[in-house]
């Protein structure tokens, strides 16, 4: 995948999950994983990777970045647009680090409501280097 490698690189601004290359690769390779990015020129300036629970009419967004250069420019609000207008008709979830207090106001301004907690929510193998933490569980109003 010819944007792992910025992936990657965006990924060490995130708190929320660092997913290695080789994760990368296989998640964008998945059918149930949609991947948006938006680019300034060839530079990857910011992405958010969801999964599609088909079953449960739901996308997750399992992380979202913006490049810290290009923070407050409604970058990540497009990001989440493009996600929401993946199927109208379907819920989108976001799972957060409770500490990410400026990730929960972020949702927050873009119309998604705190509906729960997710007690060790981050805790997976595949989520090296972070702490296990309890997650809030927003999902977008509409
Ligand atoms: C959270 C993140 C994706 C926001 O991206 P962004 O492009 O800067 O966000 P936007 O410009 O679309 O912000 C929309 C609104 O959210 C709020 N917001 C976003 N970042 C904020 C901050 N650092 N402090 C306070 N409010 C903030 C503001 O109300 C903002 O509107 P305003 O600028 O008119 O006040 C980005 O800060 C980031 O990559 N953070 C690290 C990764 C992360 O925490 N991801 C999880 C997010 S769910």
């Amino acid at each position: 995948m010819e944007h792992a490698n910025q992936i990657l690189e965006l990924e060490t601004h995130s708190s929320e999950n660092f997913w290695d290359k080789h994760a990368i690769v296989s998640l964008l390779g998945s059918d149930n994983v949609i991947g948006v990015g938006i680019f300034n020129k060839d530079q990857l300036v910011g992405f958010a990777i969801s999964f599609v629970e088909y079953e449960k009419a739901t996308i997750q967004i399992l992380n979202i970045v913006v490049h810290p250069d290009y923070r407050r420019k409604y970058i990540g609000t497009k990001l989440l647009n493009k996600i929401a207008n993946i199927n109208k008709n379907i819920a989108i979830v976001a799972a957060i680090r409770e500490s990410n207090k400026l990730g929960q106001i972020f949702l927050s301004k873009n119309k998604f409501k705190a509906t729960g907690v997710s007690r060790e929510f981050f805790k997976d193998e595949w989520v090296s280097g972070t702490e296990t933490e309890d997650a809030y569980i927003f999902v977008l109003e509409r």
